[in-house]
């Protein structure tokens, strides 16, 4: 699959996000740059690998794996940043020369994923216990998931480190995660959060209005983009969304596509929203 997500039913995504968002909102918030994989860490099952998609530096895998250290930890990274993948955001150089110092219980990967996940699922001996998705961008989260489908069940723990919260939130980790759950029929269970979640309508409205709001004022307000959550089987299925709302959807998704959604092409030259001035964002801070 490519990172079109054309044929993508939009319906059935903004039936998901309007099930599975109240559900996050309402999760225990867990406080510090690493609480939600420190959540995720603590919900995994004992037996099973931790596998990391997107190492760069290694701060979060060497966390992960000198915290689990009775657990073996698999880490992927091209070394090269993301692949070419067309998409207007994310265009972050994160080129290193070598890969990072490790601790012992690591085994790095080095590569694209659509290459090493799949190597690595063909011939791995126990089940992913805990995923860290920390690779940005939707053709990456995807084809890692995928890749990794064979050695994921109900029980992983999956840490999500840019799922919700920015301008471009609804089109990389949640869209890959939402197709892998289509295509397994399983559902997640929210376990953790880092702050208050925006809702999809007001996502949309926001992207409507070109109004994103800028990620200083969002993080003073009490934003933050990771999350975590355990697989789990479906129950019921999400149900419909009001009409609309896919359509709304969609558009914003193709919008996107033609680099005209992220908030750095909406209006470069038109500041999107005044700076919050300094006493809100401590009000903020203290809410
Ligand atoms: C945000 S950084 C990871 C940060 C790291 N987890 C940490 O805490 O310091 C994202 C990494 O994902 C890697 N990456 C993204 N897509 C990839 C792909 N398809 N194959 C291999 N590496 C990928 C990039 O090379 C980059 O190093």
């Amino acid at each position: 699959m490519d990172g079109s997500n054309a044929e993508l039913d939009q319906e059935r995504y903004a039936a998901f996000l309007m099930a599975s968002l109240p559900a996050l909102a309402a999760a225990p918030v867990a406080r510090g740059r690493y609480g939600c994989l420190d959540a995720a860490l603590a919900a995994a099952p004992r037996e099973g690998f931790g596998v990391e998609l997107g190492v760069w530096r290694g701060r979060s895998l060497r966390r992960s794996a000198r915290q689990q250290p009775w657990r073996h930890f698999h880490g992927f990274d091209s070394l090269v940043g993301f692949p070419q993948d067309g998409r207007p955001d994310w265009q972050q150089d994160f080129a290193i020369p070598a890969a990072p110092r490790l601790p012992r219980n690591c085994t790095f990967h080095e590569g694209f994923f659509d290459q090493t996940v799949r190597r690595f699922a063909a011939t791995a001996t126990a089940p992913v216990a805990l995923l860290n998705l920390d690779c940005d961008i939707y053709i990456s989260a995807h084809q890692g998931l995928v890749g990794l489908a064979p050695l994921i069940a109900p029980g992983t723990a999956i840490h999500l480190d840019e799922a919700v919260n920015y301008d471009t939130w609804l089109f990389n980790e949640m869209l890959a995660l939402f197709r892998f759950l289509e295509q397994t029929g399983l559902d997640i269970r929210w376990i953790a959060r880092s702050g208050r979640v925006r809702d999809l309508p007001e996502t949309l409205r926001f992207l409507e209005a070109c109004r994103y709001p800028r990620w200083a004022d969002d993080v003073a307000a009490g934003f933050g983009r990771p999350a975590a959550g355990v697989l789990v089987p479906r129950g019921a299925d999400w149900p419909a969304v009001p009409p609309g709302l896919g359509a709304r959807l969609a558009a914003r998704t193709a919008a996107h596509h033609t680099r005209s959604q992220s908030r750095a092409d909406c209006d470069p030259e038109d500041p999107i929203a005044p700076p919050l001035p300094a006493w809100r964002r401590w009000l903020a801070r203290l809410r």
